[in-house]
């Protein structure tokens, strides 16, 4: 697919998606989700490929799902269509994907950050769920996992006022992993990705899972979930060589990565 509304391009075992409506803030249209996951669908296909960097621009990582787009849409095309639901296919990456944001992610842009593994923030981002505002409310996920990352208080009074919050609040509530001079966002995200791609691809996959299975189960059902793939990573070469090259005092040359 020749892309329009993103850049893609691949750093090692890295790929870097840009979101590139610049004129737009990244509002996310039809298209723009179609090309991110059609790209992020390319990576999980690629073996040489082990983690994505989704970032925008220094002014907006996006703001929000495309309002020109939806706005005429009424109720049975809303939900014949399915509105929204190609989103979904970011969350179900098996590969990592780290959200590089910087500027505002705002509504459907906040929500996609949030579908992805982690967040790390530049100083400049400034995140929100102003659907409020427009006489809707969020519709990707938003009332789901921002509750679930910042907790009832907070995720209640952004989602009912559309308050924005800033980074240092966006780390201090656990909604972003850490907050990084503007300047050195995508370098820093990049560079968690490679250390990401280089360790095995199937254990880290497996991590991801794992991790992730925290959101929809019980704690036992989920400490037993880990066990059982904790279990199984005995039957991978990465595992032994891990642990040799640990024994050894060298660095581990992983097979499947
Ligand atoms: C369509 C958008 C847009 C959006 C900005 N633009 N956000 N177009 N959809 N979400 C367009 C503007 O119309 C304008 O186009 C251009 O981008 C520049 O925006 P300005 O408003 O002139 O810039 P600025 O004054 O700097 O303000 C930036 C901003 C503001 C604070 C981010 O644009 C804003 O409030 N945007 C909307 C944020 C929002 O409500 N997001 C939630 C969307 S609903 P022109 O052509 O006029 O130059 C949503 C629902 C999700 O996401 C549900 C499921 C996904």
């Amino acid at each position: 697919m020749a892309y329009e509304t993103i850049l893609y391009e691949t750093r090692g075992k890295v790929a870097l998606i840009t979101l590139n409506r610049p004129k737009a803030m990244n509002a996310l249209n039809a298209q723009l989700i179609a090309e991110v996951t059609d790209a992020l669908t390319h990576v999980e296909q690629d073996p040489k490929l082990g983690a994505s960097v989704i970032t925008g621009s220094d002014k907006a990582f996006a703001a929000g799902a495309d309002i020109k787009e939806m706005a005429s849409l009424d109720f049975v095309q809303a939900y014949v269509g399915d509105f929204i639901s190609p989103w979904d296919r970011v969350g179900q990456m098996r590969k990592p994907v780290i959200a590089a944001v910087a500027g505002y992610a705002l509504g459907g842009g906040c929500e996609l950050a949030m579908m992805c593994d982690f967040i790390i923030a530049a100083e400049s981002a400034k995140f929100g769920q102003p659907e409020i505002t427009l006489g809707v409310m969020p519709g990707a996920g938003g009332t789901q996992r921002l509750t679930r990352f910042v907790g009832k208080s907070k995720a209640m009074e952004m989602v009912l006022t559309g308050r924005l919050m800033k980074a240092d609040e966006a780390e201090r509530s656990g909604l972003v992993s850490r907050v990084v001079p503007s300047d050195e966002l995508i370098g820093e995200a990049l560079a968690a990705a490679e250390k990401i791609a280089d360790f095995s691809q199937p254990i880290v996959m497996m991590a991801k899972e794992s991790v992730n299975r925290s959101y929809e189960t019980t704690l036992a059902e989920g400490v037993r979930f880990e066990r059982r793939l904790f279990h199984a990573m005995f039957g991978t070469e990465d595992q032994k060589e891990g642990m040799d090259a640990f024994v050894d005092k060298r660095t581990p040359q992983f097979k499947n990565r």
